[in-house]
């Protein structure tokens, strides 16, 4: 594990170190030369470097008899927002891998961060460490060429010690959003249900020696008799046993409130026999994005210490075609009595999710909120960066999405109109399971909203970015680990409780 260290003494050069120093598009020729002495600044000045983000200006120094190479690394017009922090961490990290460094200095001394109003100056080090682990990450399980890892040390050179409390709650935010992103990566023959429900009991068992925390696997069986009939009937095809996992921890003391996070745990989606063509298909290994994001994210939560008293559901099924594979026409019953008809096998998300709302329901939560890459029309609607975001409760969406401004996840409210709910009438059961073709990521969510018991709910579909297929900031390709962040944000900050 990559050590990450904050100080205010320049340390010794050593073999194999890289000091890397951000520089914006504004960059201060004085304050070079005070730091770097005379020769780099005319080097500089002379130099076709300005800043932008992206550029780089290299140059080896002595010091204390030692040869030290120096990196400028560009961040553009400003260090000033948290998103920019961590980008600047994840490149100087990337940098210093780049070159086979065993340790990285990171000089952000003299004025060049002037966080904004708008982030609290005491995140400075957990911004950073954030960045800076997360510049370490690469899915590699399967490779048998792997890269070795030659960085061992991260040194943060900064204006004073203070500005570095942060580190270790911005590893715990980065440890999160990595466990999310392995478990996202692994294929479906590795990471399937019952992989699902081991992860979560090797989270709780390795939690619980320091709090109380419990993990609980609900086997076919079990759900059987709670009637779980949506959830069931999308696992019936799969030669893989469901799991139905339910995580809980319980702070010192009792917790402010109980939150329950849900997260769509579709280790493989074909479609059923509403089957995907091969394109779209192969990326549905990540169907579970938003379980590996409740999983992350309680883990961090708890590593947080955050004062609530918090469950993580997960409905950990594949959706496969074969001989006892739900169909067309059939009618599915929920566990809250509620009958669903089956006009398409590829809206399995929904139905999963509707048996793992009843079931946290059940728990008497305040609040709880469902993760799920539920549409590809949530993607058609908002790209593939932003999440969708449906509620009904005004204030819920207002503390998430300021959640979510200061992760720098995006997301996008979208309306829940009750007269949408017309599509998703049947002749021969309560419901069916998908509306028509436009507003598809809508009627997904007024479909969710028939099984939250009239409890604060929020849907987040996150079909765009919990998959990527382009890297950007910090993000690579593959699972990105959406959400993590944003729940973590959100349950350290303020909720408002009243309804
Ligand atoms: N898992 C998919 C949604 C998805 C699509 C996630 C693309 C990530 C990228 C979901 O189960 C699904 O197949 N949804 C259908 C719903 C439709 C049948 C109403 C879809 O989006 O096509
Ligand atoms: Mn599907
Ligand atoms: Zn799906």
């Amino acid at each position: 594990m990559l050590r990450i260290e904050w100080t205010t003494q320049e340390p010794p050069p050593s073999p194999r170190q890289l000091l890397v120093a951000p520089m914006t598009t504004d960059l201060d020729a004085d304050e070079v030369e005070r730091r770097f002495g005379a020769s780099i600044r005319a080097a500089l000045i002379d130099s076709p470097f300005t800043g932008k983000s992206g550029e780089t200006f290299s140059f080896t120094r002595e010091i204390d008899g030692g040869l030290r190479r120096v990196v400028f690394l560009g961040v553009g017009l400003s260090l000033s927002s948290a998103e920019s922090v961590r980008r600047f961490g994840h490149d100087a990290v990337r940098h210093a891998q780049s070159l086979g460094s065993h340790d990285l200095v990171i000089d952000i001394r003299g004025s060049i961060v002037k966080l904004g109003t708008d982030v609290d100056p005491s995140r400075l080090g957990d911004l950073m460490a954030q960045g800076v682990a997360l510049g370490t990450y690469a899915y590699e399980r399967f490779l048998t060429d792997r890269k070795p890892q030659t960085l061992e040390r991260v040194l943060v050179l900064a204006n004073d010690l203070r500005s570095g409390d942060g580190v270790t709650s911005g590893q715990i935010v980065a440890n999160a959003i990595c466990k999310a992103r392995d478990l996202t990566n692994g294929p479906g023959e590795l990471v399937t249900p019952t992989f699902l429900a081991d992860a979560a009991k090797e989270i709780a068992a390795r939690l619980s020696a320091n709090h109380d925390v419990e993990a609980r696997i609900l086997e076919r069986a079990e759900c059987e008799a709670r009637n779980m009939g949506c959830f069931l009937g999308v696992a019936k095809g799969s030669a893989e046993p469901p799991k139905f996992i339910h995580l809980r921890y319980t702070p010192p003391g009792g917790g402010k409130g109980r939150i329950a996070l849900i997260g769509k745990g579709v280790t493989f989606d074909s479609g059923g026999y509403s089957l995907k063509p091969t394109a779209s298909m192969l990326e549905m290994k990540m169907d579970m994005a938003g379980a590996a994001a409740t999983l992350g994210a309680f883990e961090g939560a708890v590593g947080l210490g955050v004062p609530w008293e918090l469950h993580v559901i997960v409905a950990a099924t594949e959706n496969m075609i074969g001989g006892r594979a739900y169909r067309l026409g059939d009618v599915l019953t929920a566990s809250n009595g509620r009958t669903v008809e089956i006009n398409n096998t590829d809206a399995e998300g929904r139905l999963t999710l509707a048996d793992a709302l009843v079931y946290a329901s059940g728990l008497d939560p305040d609040i709880m909120i469902d993760f799920a890459t539920l549409t590809g029309a949530c993607v058609v609607a908002l790209g593939p960066r932003i999440a969708g975001v449906m509620s009904h409760d005004e204030r819920l969406v207002n503390d998430w999405m300021n959640a979510s401004k200061r992760s720098g996840e995006p997301m996008w409210r979208l309306p829940l109109p009750d007269d949408l709910k017309e599509e998703l009438k049947s002749k021969v059961a309560d419901l069916r399971n998908t509306g028509e073709r436009y507003g598809g990521a809508i009627t997904a969510g007024l479909f969710l909203s028939e099984f939250a018991q009239g409890r604060r709910w929020l849907h987040v579909d996150i079909a765009g970015p919990a998959i990527v297929s382009k890297a950007h900031g910090i993000t690579p390709v593959g699972g990105s680990g959406f959400a993590v962040a944003t729940i973590l944000e959100w349950l350290r900050g303020e909720i408002d409780l009243d309804v």
